[in-house]
């Protein structure tokens, strides 16, 4: 009787021990919840059983190696809101159960390469949603995606993150991806390879971005998705003659637009609000237009194109002129000289012949011009006709 007391005033004690301070224990699930408890750290008393994890709300700036250690039957990890700005290598691998790992809403700076590494890849969860500090966490996450080998990742949630572009093959590491979410970024292009390697997806979800159009590379990019239940709604598209191409494909397209109904026209003023969907090339008021645009681009191009080859070519010119330009000087010279000489000549007939005197003197006095030339080949050597003597007109 009184053994059995003990023994239980002890099993309580051990019980309410292995409940971390500030934190409550629901033994039937497993589940540790430890919300706004203004922890600095993971609590070290998790009960090794626990099966969900949830830590919310704290002040824990940095995960570390050994953060977790001990607890290999946790399979959901919820670390939202902690203000988390470092994942250091390892933090997570010592959850070999660890299907799910939510950390929305913290500040990430810096995420190591190994930050996502569990032997066995057994996470199939990941969200990150308002998560990334700035884009330089983005190039860390690329990093550690490819380093986590999460091989069996189904869903990654990267929404409200200020994405602006995604790094090409950013999601190959991840073979058997099946949801990906983008809402809420700011995303504004689609290129070849942005959604390389994927090729499980069920679901892309791009609501709320910045997207203005999607290019010809952009919808080639997304036609691979057949399959593929696609989220485009939410975005500020401009229904010009860009648009066309969009709105075609959204009525052709095998791909499946989850909420093609409800893609509508931000710009111009006058057609917000009208479905894209519904804008044939008449509405737009662009027929014809398109191919004049596309000739006067490619003219344009080859103006551009000329211009450079122009240039080009001058500056190779320049080079060889600044190669040889001890050569050339003297070649100038040269040239210069000879000329000067051709010149004088000419210009000493010239004067000879343009003079209405001297034209008279050759005229009128045929005998007199042997004597004549003689004495204007005298004067002209050092004269200029406006010297030339007035008792030269005999
Ligand atoms: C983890 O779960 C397994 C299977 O349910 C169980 O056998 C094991 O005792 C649990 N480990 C701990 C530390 O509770
Ligand atoms: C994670 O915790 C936050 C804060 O308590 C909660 O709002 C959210 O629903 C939880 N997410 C999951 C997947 O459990
Ligand atoms: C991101 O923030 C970190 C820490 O403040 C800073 O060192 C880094 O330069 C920032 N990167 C970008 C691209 O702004
Ligand atoms: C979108 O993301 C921004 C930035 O992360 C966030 O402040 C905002 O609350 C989010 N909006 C929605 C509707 O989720
Ligand atoms: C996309 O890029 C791959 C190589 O990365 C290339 O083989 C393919 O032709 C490109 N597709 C288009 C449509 O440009
Ligand atoms: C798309 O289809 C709708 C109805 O099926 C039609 O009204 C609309 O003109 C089509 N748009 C284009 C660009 O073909």
């Amino acid at each position: 009787m009184m053994l059995t007391l003990v023994c239980a005033m002890l099993c309580v004690s051990a019980c309410v021990a292995s409940c971390p301070l500030r934190c409550e224990c629901s033994g039937a699930q497993r589940t540790v919840h430890c919300a706004s408890a203004a922890l600095l750290r993971v609590p070290a008393a998790i009960p090794s059983d626990a099966s969900s994890l949830i830590i919310t709300g704290n002040a824990i700036h940095r995960l570390d190696h050994s953060a977790f250690s001990g607890l290999q039957n946790v399979t959901h990890l919820n670390l939202s809101n902690n203000g988390i700005m470092e994942i250091g290598s390892h933090a997570f691998s010592s959850l070999l159960t660890l299907r799910s790992l939510i950390l929305n809403n913290n500040q990430l700076v810096l995420i190591h390469p190994e930050a996502f590494s569990v032997p066995g890849s057994p996470l199939q969860e990941l969200s990150l949603r308002a998560s990334l500090y700035n884009y330089s966490s983005l190039t860390d996450l690329m990093t550690a995606l490819r380093w986590g080998e999460l091989t069996n990742l189904l869903r990654l949630d990267l929404s409200g993150n200020r994405f602006v572009l995604l790094p090409p093959g950013m999601f190959a590491p991840l073979p058997n991806l099946q949801h990906l979410h983008l809402r809420n970024n700011s995303l504004v292009a689609i290129y070849n390879g942005t959604f390389s390697g994927i090729e499980q997806l069920l679901e892309l979800d791009l609501t709320g971005n910045a997207f203005r159009t999607i290019s010809d590379e952009g919808l080639r990019e997304l036609e691979q998705f057949s399959g593929v239940r696609l989220l485009l709604g939410q975005n500020p598209y401009v229904c010009t003659c860009e648009a066309q191409e969009l709105a075609n494909w959204l009525n052709s397209s095998k791909v499946r637009v989850g909420d093609a109904d409800r893609l509508y026209c931000e710009f111009p003023a006058a057609r917000r609000d009208v479905s894209l969907r519904g804008l044939s090339a008449q509405a737009l008021g662009c027929y014809g237009k398109v191919h004049e645009e596309i000739t006067d681009l490619s003219l344009q191009t080859s103006y551009v194109f000329l211009g450079l080859v122009l240039g080009f070519v001058g500056m190779v010119f320049l080079f060889v002129v600044y190669l040889n330009r001890k050569g050339i000087k003297k070649w100038i010279t040269d040239i210069y000289e000879a000329c000067q000489n051709v010149l004088e000549g000419y210009h000493h007939r010239y004067e000879i012949d343009s003079d209405p005197r001297l034209g008279r003197v050759s005229h009128g006095q045929q005998q007199g011009r042997p004597q004549m030339d003689q004495r204007l080949a005298h004067i002209s050597t050092d004269a200029r006709i406006s010297q030339i003597p007035s008792d030269v007109t005999l």
